[in-house]
């Protein structure tokens, strides 16, 4: 079998248009080595800010005369961003905490808490608390039940999101999922809450509330169709939209409980779970191609970052909003609501949460 021939290669430097592939090929891997360099040094000076904050806060000192151990519900924990955060939560608090997961799936979250340091201190403990969050009547029984255990509660974190499909589902109660866990499931955790959170609070304690979303992103709110009920649902108006609805409803949060500090937060690309779910093979295939090549963040380095700004960038009561490094993002970038618009909100969200 004749095989075609092909011209000998002729790298051959001293031709111009050579010299110019090699510069670029060799400026393309200093830039690689130089930004994996800075981030790897990066990370590490987090990693110290994060272990120096959970100290502080909650190692025993002689001004304070009873330790408590501080109380951290990670929704959406059992993968991702969340179970970064838990993770690293777990570890810099040396398993001193009372961690709770909340998700739907149980092994996964045995086998992240089974890392756990083991807590050495009386209260500490670490827990699962199975939640299919797309349901308000399941969210209800889950919030009940913390509400009823739980004096106090120092951070509250929130990330659950599910991607099966792009178009619109419904669940049994009627709600289109990928809406609740965006959005309606956040507000509701929030709102049922904020009493143990504000408990933490009058007892001198950190009492924090952190979203894992899209701060500083989203277009517009169409006010004339709240939820999507009247003019149709579409992923691209859940991408223009939902983002500001946290955006919002954190702002009116803020007024009505201005003893606590809300956080909502852009993660940037993180190499996560969220593509796992897609129904096409191909779309899965695809998203986990795009997500391992493109998407510089790990779950856990994601997780320290977020960390960071909920023990540290975010300081004092308000709303703050951080981007993927976990500083805050300019205040140009943030859509600031008028009260009337948060009244419209807030009553939309309640009616949406409320079980009949
Ligand atoms: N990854 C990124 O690049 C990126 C970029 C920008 C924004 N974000 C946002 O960041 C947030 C977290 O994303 P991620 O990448 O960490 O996602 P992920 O890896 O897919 O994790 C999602 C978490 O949500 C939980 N979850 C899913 N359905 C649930 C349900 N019905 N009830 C309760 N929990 C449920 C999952 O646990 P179970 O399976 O146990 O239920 C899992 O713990 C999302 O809001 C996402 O939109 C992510």
């Amino acid at each position: 079998m004749n095989f075609p021939k092909f011209p000998p290669l002729d790298f051959d430097l001293e031709k111009p248009a050579y010299r110019a592939l090699a510069v670029s090929l060799i400026s393309t891997v200093a830039f690689f080595v130089y930004k994996s360099n800075r981030r790897a040094s990066r990370l590490k000076a987090i990693q110290a800010t994060n272990a120096n904050a959970v100290s502080t806060y909650f190692a025993p000192s002689a001004s304070k005369s009873n330790v408590t151990v501080p109380v951290a519900i990670f929704l959406g924990g059992t993968a991702g961003i969340g179970r970064g955060m838990a993770e690293a939560f777990a570890r810099y608090t040396n398993g001193n905490a009372h961690i709770i997961i909340l998700g739907r799936n149980e092994a996964n979250a045995k086998a992240i808490i089974s890392t756990f340091p083991k807590p050495t201190v009386h209260g500490a403990r670490h827990e699962f608390v199975q939640c299919d969050a797309t349901l308000m009547a399941e969210c209800e029984r889950v919030l009940q039940d913390l509400r009823a255990r739980l004096p106090r509660i120092n951070y509250l974190v929130i990330s659950p999101m599910l991607v099966k499909t792009f178009g619109e589902e419904k669940t049994t109660e009627g709600k289109e999922p990928k809406l609740v866990l965006m959005y309606y499931a956040r507000f509701k955790f929030i709102k049922e809450l904020t009493g143990a959170l504000e408990k933490a609070k009058e007892q001198g304690e950190e009492a924090k509330v952190y979203i894992v979303g899209g701060a500083g992103l989203g277009k517009s709110i169409d006010w004339d169709d709240l939820g999507f009920r009247k003019k149709g649902y579409s992923f691209l108006k859940i991408r223009a939209q939902f983002p500001l609805y946290m955006t919002v409803i954190l702002q009116e949060f803020a007024a009505r409980s201005p003893s606590l500090t809300f956080i909502d937060s852009y993660p940037g690309p993180v190499r996560s779970a969220l593509g796992d779910n897609l129904r096409w093979m191909v779309a899965r295939f695809l998203y986990k191609v795009l997500f391992s090549a493109t998407f510089p963040f790990s779950y856990s380095e994601s997780g320290e970052y977020m960390l960071h700004a909920m023990l540290t960038t975010a300081k004092t009561p308000g709303v703050w909003n951080v981007g993927m490094y976990g500083s805050t993002l300019p205040i140009s970038k943030i859509y600031q609501a008028s009260e009337k618009e948060r009244k419209i909100l807030w009553e939309h969200s309640v009616e949406e949460t409320s079980i009949q």
